[in-house]
């Protein structure tokens, strides 16, 4: 009887929470999506493409300060019943847990989720480091609270939300967490050096990216993580280094994220915990 129990119970563990994943998957149809960072940029645009392509799809848009996010806010306009946006900054743990209540709340499930925050330089603060001489411990740990431990921090609590249901545009049988890396992160393609902070906190971002999604596949919860490089594209963040980029190689945030879609609407279970660029094609770490 007890090695019935001891065999059985996880069994009976995983059908009871697969069970609750598909109940929840009917209750939006076109799915909750979720895209963290989405005041400008390539956030904004993921919002912007989620609402457009999927006329029944709903969208959380979250941003620090929502009353200044005027593109979101004419977004809602135009989207009215299909576009939440609410507050959460990455460096204040309890905004995160405040939206993640939220949206239990208001909708009960999850989808999709994209972290697109990130910084590169914040101007009198943060500067991409040319030279080890330039490298300051607040840089670091700025761009790794940023960049890595905010995105970490926002799956952990939205992860009893994460379920099974339409996505961004198709049903599908897991959920899918999408974290914007970027090729610079990766420490076998890095021959050009410098930007030791954003560099080494994207390596950081991955990695934690790859850990959970191993510990999602070991405990069977159907949810998948990738991470995306978006190429360069011309927001705030590149700009003031856009100047040495080859021509027909800076994309607009319009053409990057309908890639990215691609990508994530195609993704398989065999993805997960791997890192794709805008082409499909796989970074090495
Ligand atoms: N653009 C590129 O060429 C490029 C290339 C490779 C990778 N990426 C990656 O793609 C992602 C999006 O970049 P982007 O080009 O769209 O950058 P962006 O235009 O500068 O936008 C960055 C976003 O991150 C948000 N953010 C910054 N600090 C935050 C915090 N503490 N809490 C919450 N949100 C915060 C910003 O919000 P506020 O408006 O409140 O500041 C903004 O919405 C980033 O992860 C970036 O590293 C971009």
């Amino acid at each position: 009887m007890l090695k019935f129990l001891i065999i059985k119970a996880p069994i009976f563990m995983r059908s009871v929470r697969r069970a609750q994943f598909c109940s929840s998957a009917v209750q939006w149809e076109g799915g909750v999506s979720m895209v963290q960072g989405a005041s400008r940029g390539i956030g904004l645009e993921f919002v912007r493409q989620l609402l457009g392509r999927n006329a029944k799809g709903h969208v959380i848009a979250t941003c620090r300060n929502p009353d200044g996010a005027t593109d979101l806010i004419e977004l809602k306009r135009q989207f009215a019943d299909r576009l939440n946006i609410l507050p959460l900054d990455l460096t204040n743990e309890s905004t995160i847990e405040e939206a993640a209540a939220a949206v239990k709340d208001n909708y009960g499930s999850l989808n999709l989720l994209i972290n697109a925050s990130g910084i590169l330089s914040v101007p009198n603060v943060l500067q991409p480091e040319t030279t080890l001489r330039k490298v300051e411990k607040s840089s670091l740990m700025l761009a790794y609270e940023v960049n890595a431990v905010g995105p970490t921090l926002v799956i952990k609590h939205m992860w009893p939300l994460l379920k099974v249901g339409g996505g961004s545009r198709t049903e599908r049988e897991f959920a899918v967490v999408a974290n914007m890396s970027a090729r610079v992160g990766s420490i076998g393609d890095n021959g050009l050096g410098g930007w030791h902070s954003y560099r080494a906190s994207k390596t950081a971002l991955n990695q934690l990216t790859k850990n959970i999604s191993v510990e999602f596949a070991r405990r069977k919860d159907p949810i998948i993580c990738i991470l995306l490089h978006p190429g360069t594209v011309d927001t705030d963040l590149s700009k003031p280094f856009q100047r040495n980029v080859p021509q027909g190689k800076l994309f607009t945030a319009e053409f990057s994220v309908q890639k990215l879609l691609g990508i994530i609407n195609n993704a398989k279970a065999s993805d997960s915990g791997k890192f794709f660029a805008w082409d499909g094609q796989q970074i090495p770490w």
